[in-house]
C-alpha cells in the first residue's frame, strides 16, 4: 500500500534510494573496476563487433534513452540513435546484423515499442530489453536484457522506474565500454566508486523537498513553464516538463538551453517560470549565459545547482541544491527535485496525482 504517503507517486519518489540500490545490486564491483550484467553474458563477445546502437522507446522511457545516448557515446564511444518507437516502426528503418537495438520499457508491454523491436528483429539486429516488469512481452521477445528491478510502480507518472532505467543504462554503457576495452581500469574504478554512492546521494537530494514545496507554492498558478539543460541534463529537462504536464496540466516545454534563442525566448516575460539545470559540470559557463538571457527578459529563474554554488544562486530567483558529484550521476540526481516540483504543484492544484486524466499506466494500443 501507500506506506503512510498521501499518494503512490510520493511513495515511489521516496523509494528511489532503495530502488536504485536494487538496480545496481550484484552488478558493480568498484574495487575490480568491473560491471557484471548476467542477462547480457551470452552476448558479451558480440558487443565487441556492434557498429551502432539504436534505442527505441516512448514517453519517459524515451527520455531515459536520450540520457543513455550521452552515456554510451561518452564512455563506450559507440554511435547511438534514439528513436520514438512509433516513428521508427513505420519508416522502413535501415538496420542490419551489426546493429544492436535496445528497447526501454517500464511495463514491457508498450505496443509501439514491441512493434519496433519485431521489425528490427526481422532485419537481423541483436535485440536487448531494459524492462521493469519481469516476464512481460518485451523481455520475452529480446535476445537478452537487463531488468531494472525498481519494484512495482503504481503511480501513472513514472518516477522510480525512470531513475532505475537511467541507472541500468549507465551500467550498460560502462559494460559495453568494458567489453570493447575503451576505458582504463583506473577510470572504471573511479566511475563505479562514484556510482556506488548514488543511493545515498539520492537520499540526500530528497532533503530538498521542503524548499521545492515552497517554490511549488510560488509557481503553482503559472500557465506555462520552460525547463532547460545542456548535455545529459537536456533530457532531464524534457522529463521535468513531461512530469509537470501530465500531472498538473500546466503546459511545459523542455529544450536544450542553447536552443532557447532560436524561438522559445519570445515566450519569456515576468509570468514565465524557467527551470534551469545549472550544476557545476561540463557546460556550466554556457548555462550561466543562458540564465542571463532569461533574466534580461525578466523571466523567473529557478535553478537546480550544485550545493554551495553562490554564483548561480545570486543570479537566480530560486535555487534547489543537489550534492556535488561526478557528472555521471547528474541525470538521476537532477531528476529528483523536478519530480517533487511536479508532484507538489499537482497536489496544490487538486489534481489526481496517481491517475491523471486521459492517461493509462500501460499503453497497449498503437
Ligand atoms: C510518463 C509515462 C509514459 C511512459 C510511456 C512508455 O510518466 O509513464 O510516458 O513512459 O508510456 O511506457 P513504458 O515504459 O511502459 O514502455
Amino acid at each position: 500500500e501507500k506506506n503512510g504517503y498521501e499518494h503512490f507517486m510520493l511513495k515511489e519518489i521516496h523509494e528511489q534510494p532503495r530502488s536504485i540500490k536494487d538496480s545496481m545490486r550484484g552488478r558493480i564491483y568498484p574495487l575490480d573496476g568491473r560491471v557484471e550484467l548476467g542477462g547480457l553474458k551470452e552476448y558479451a563477445e558480440k558487443l565487441k563487433n556492434i557498429k551502432r546502437i539504436i534505442i527505441v522507446s516512448c514517453g519517459t522511457s524515451w527520455h531515459a534513452g536520450l540520457i543513455a545516448e550521452y552515456l554510451f557515446e561518452k564512455y563506450a564511444r559507440i554511435p547511438v540513435e534514439v528513436e520514438y518507437a512509433s516513428e521508427f516502426r513505420y519508416r522502413n528503418p535501415i538496420i542490419d546484423k551489426s546493429d544492436l537495438v535496445i528497447a526501454i520499457s517500464q511495463s514491457g508491454e508498450t505496443a509501439d515499442t514491441l512493434a519496433a523491436l519485431s521489425i528490427a528483429g526481422l532485419k537481423g539486429a541483436t535485440l536487448f530489453g531494459v524492462c521493469n516488469v519481469v516476464g512481460s512481452s518485451i523481455p520475452r521477445m529480446t535476445h537478452a536484457g537487463v531488468y531494472t528491478h525498481a519494484g512495482p510502480e503504481i503511480g501513472v507518472a513514472s518516477t522510480k522506474a525512470f531513475t532505475s532505467q537511467v541507472t541500468v543504462l549507465t551500467l550498460m554503457a560502462l559494460y559495453v565500454a568494458q567489453q570493447r576495452d575503451v576505458l582504463s581500469k583506473q577510470k572504471m574504478q573511479e566511475l563505479l566508486t562514484e556510482l556506488e554512492k548514488l543511493p545515498d546521494l539520492v537520499e540526500t537530494t530528497l532533503k530538498c523537498e521542503d524548499n521545492v514545496k515552497k517554490i511549488a507554492g510560488i509557481i503553482k498558478n503559472a500557465n506555462n513553464c520552460i525547463f532547460l539543460g545542456r548535455g545529459s541534463a537536456f533530457p532531464v529537462a524534457l522529463e521535468g516538463a513531461l512530469k509537470l504536464k501530465e500531472i498538473s496540466y500546466i503546459h511545459a516545454e523542455g529544450y536544450p538551453a542553447a536552443e532557447m534563442k532560436h524561438g522559445p525566448i519570445a515566450l519569456i516575460d515576468e509570468q514565465m517560470p524557467v527551470v534551469f539545470i545549472a550544476t557545476n559540470h561540463s557546460s556550466y559557463e554556457k548555462v550561466i549565459s543562458n540564465i542571463q538571457e532569461v533574466k534580461a527578459r525578466k523571466g523567473m529563474v529557478i535553478s537546480v545547482i550544485s550545493e554551495g554554488d553562490l554564483k548561480v544562486k545570486a543570479m537566480s530567483d530560486h535555487t534547489i541544491e543537489i550534492p556535488v558529484t561526478n557528472e555521471l550521476l547528474l541525470p538521476v540526481l537532477a531528476s529528483i527535485p523536478l519530480q517533487l516540483l511536479a508532484y507538489h504543484i499537482a497536489v496544490m492544484r487538486n489534481c489526481n496525482v496517481d491517475q491523471p486524466r486521459n492517461l493509462a499506466k500501460s499503453v497497449t494500443v498503437e
